[in-house]
């Protein structure tokens, strides 16, 4: 990478996780770590990572992080290296097959950027992929009823282009996972944008085995 390009995608990421901090929405992600709650050791898979600015307040976890954007990754990188193993890709079935059995999974902010086939396909991969008492942690900008009109401009102006309704996020859910617990998280005056938080248990296992 050049040096313009470095200093580029370095001001991407700190762009990205600025405009985190000032609707709230890294809050949001520390309430997902809490409740993923993983253990000193265990495997843990981020897909949609971004820069992962979060990684520091998890335990040392065997971090593996996905994302399709080159610049954060290489922020990632270069801010957690030694400690966390970073891939510019998506998620796919050899990688499910190499990291099996997997004891936790975050997508944070990730299923309101892919359409119902890739997130429903991402969900069943993930379900064949995870330790039977492992766990999914999904946030997402949603639209809800009652939600404050800055909540809902947030989401409005969101760049992801599947935002939906907490049922609709439920129901893709549903297809891979047994039980389900969610929320919404933030639309609050310190936390002013809104999420839809799900705690994923139970997969269910369809398909053939993973192939590397
Ligand atoms: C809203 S950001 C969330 C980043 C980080 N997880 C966080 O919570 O701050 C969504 C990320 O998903 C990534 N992304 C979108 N589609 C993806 C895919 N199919 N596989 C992996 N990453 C993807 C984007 O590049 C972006 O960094």
């Amino acid at each position: 990478m050049s040096p313009a390009s470095s200093l580029f995608g370095t001001a991407h990421a700190w762009l990205y996780i600025l405009s985190q901090r000032a609707v709230g929405a890294h809050l949001a992600r520390y309430a997902c770590l809490e409740a993923l709650a993983p253990r000193a050791g265990e495997r843990i898979v981020d897909v949609g990572c971004g820069p992962a600015y979060y990684l520091g307040r998890l335990p040392a976890v065997d971090y593996h992080g996905f994302d399709t954007d080159q610049r954060h990754i290489a922020w990632a990188r270069a801010r957690f290296s030694g400690h966390a193993s970073f891939y510019a890709e998506p998620f796919g079935e050899p990688h499910a097959a190499r990291l099996a059995p997997v004891g936790g999974v975050l997508l944070l902010g990730l299923l309101h950027h892919l359409d119902d086939e890739q997130a429903e396909a991402l969900l069943a991969l993930l379900a064949r992929a995870l330790a039977p008492a492992g766990r999914v942690v999904t946030l997402d900008t949603p639209f809800f009823d009652g939600q404050s009109a800055v909540a809902r401009s947030l989401a409005r102006h969101d760049r992801g282009r599947y935002v939906r309704r907490p049922e609709q996020y439920r129901d893709l859910a549903d297809r891979s996972f047994g039980r389900r617990e969610d929320r919404i998280v933030g639309d609050t005056r310190r936390m002013p944008a809104s999420h839809f938080m799900m705690v994923l248990r139970e997969p269910r296992r369809s398909g053939p085995g993973l192939t590397r």
